[in-house]
């Protein structure tokens, strides 16, 4: 089950979204290992759940950042992270209810649609909108005629 590593290609460009991210891929290569090393069901059932506890709070964390900066895509992104939270409840209750010792197929497909929609789609727009408005308040700081710095986004 090939899951995705972290690399700077799925930064949004919003440090505390690409930690959290970072989070999750981590999450996700634990629940891998340990389907590998065909660990007991109670494991990936709890390594499952750690999954989705965090799912839960990335996306609380994304939306308080949403409301913080007035975003005008709130809903809509809140929709997509609506559906996803709604599938990975469906596959630990399909986990829960099945006898199998591998995790259901829907994962994968949960991890496509999370990187794919969430990651590179949704959060990416959030990025853009955050980095435009960070310049633009940082634009009306300085006093007329200071030129811009240049290392502003090195801190
Ligand atoms: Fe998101
Ligand atoms: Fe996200």
């Amino acid at each position: 089950m090939p899951f995705a590593e972290w690399s700077d290609e799925f930064s949004v460009g919003v440090e505390e979204i690409d930690d959290d991210h970072k989070r999750l891929l981590g999450l996700l290569k634990n629940l891998q290992n340990a389907v590998e090393a065909r660990e007991r069901r109670d494991v990936l059932g709890k390594l499952l759940d750690e999954l989705i506890h965090y799912t839960n709070y990335h996306f609380a964390h994304e939306e308080a950042l949403f409301l913080r900066t007035n975003y005008p895509g709130y809903r809509a992104h809140e929709r997509k992270h609506q559906a996803l939270t709604d599938t990975a409840h469906a596959i630990r209750e399909d986990f829960q209810l099945s006898a199998s010792m591998a995790l259901p197929p829907q994962v994968l497909e949960f991890v496509k649609n999370w990187l794919c929609e969430d990651i590179l789609g949704a959060d990416r727009d959030f990025g853009a909108y955050f980095n435009a408005l960070q310049d633009s308040l940082e634009a009306q700081a300085r006093p007329a005629g200071e030129p811009a710095s240049l290392d502003r986004h090195g801190a």
